[in-house]
């Protein structure tokens, strides 16, 4: 494990590593603080997260498999605008698929904004208000955009945007084509982000990146200052920020 001036950074392996080693924390999370709702992201990086998370819960004495059971509570950090949760090519139903269904979590816990909401700012607004209800993130998981976003907060973005509609760029929209058969006018012109503002209130943030693709985004992560341009870099100012990362992304640090 080695320190970068605010980060701290613990180094694996391969992302099976980063996995097992987050699927712990976010067990121990749920046993520990089950008043605070978890924050959680989607994409490539967290699958093998949740497959990790599901072999925990099996692993598990059924007292310990009770009691998450009975208390999770999470919120994703987006969902695209126009996308159905049975939609096989929305978020909700990349959660459902990966973990809501195989831990028996109902839809209540484990919560998105509404991507098919006629008005999605005001759902945007609503998604907030119920994050603020829950008493605010306890441990937010973020995956890293190949832009250096955050949930789809897209560069240029201020530490305090908060959870809003937000327009998708060209790159995150070819970055996430892979899941609409590659199909990028199939990938939606917009979503639903918590902001900045939300992730930043935080009690404890874990960034996970792992393979060659984020290299050079991870590379401007440790080593430019804060700015708008790289959303991620935001995060430098929390003081609870944990950066899992693997061999392969770190291979330009
Ligand atoms: C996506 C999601 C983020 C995700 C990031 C990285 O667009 N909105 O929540 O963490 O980009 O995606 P991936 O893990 O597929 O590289």
């Amino acid at each position: 494990m080695s320190r970068s001036e605010e980060l701290e950074l613990i180094r694996f392996e391969n992302a099976a590593a980063v996995a097992d080693h987050l699927a712990e924390r976010l067990w121990q999370q749920r046993l520990e603080t089950p008043q605070q709702p978890l924050g959680l992201a989607t994409g490539r990086t967290m699958e093998p997260v949740y497959a990790a998370l599901v072999k925990r819960w099996h692993r598990a004495p059924e007292a310990e498999r009770r009691s998450v059971r009975r208390s999770w509570l999470s919120f994703n950090l987006d969902e695209y605008v126009g996308l159905a949760p049975g939609d096989g090519r929305s978020f909700a139903a990349f959660m459902q698929e990966r973990l809501a269904g195989p831990l028996g979590l109902k839809s209540s816990q484990v919560r998105l904004p509404d991507g098919l909401a006629a008005d999605p700012a005001a759902a945007a607004a609503s998604y907030r208000a119920s994050v603020a209800a829950a008493g605010g993130i306890g441990l937010q998981v973020l995956g890293l955009g190949l832009n250096g976003h955050v949930g789809f907060n897209e560069p240029p973005c201020a530490a305090d945007a908060p959870c809003r509609c937000v327009a998708l760029s060209a790159t995150t929209r070819e970055q996430n084509s892979g899941a609409f058969g590659g199909d990028l006018a199939a990938v939606p012109a917009r979503a639903i982000s918590l902001g900045l503002a939300e992730i930043l209130a935080a009690r404890a943030i874990v960034l996970v990146v792992t393979g060659g693709a984020k290299a050079a985004v991870l590379r401007r992560l440790l080593q430019d200052p804060p700015s708008a341009l790289l959303p991620a870099s935001w995060l430098r100012r929390h003081p609870a920020v944990t950066l899992l990362a693997d061999q392969a992304a770190l291979s330009l640090a």
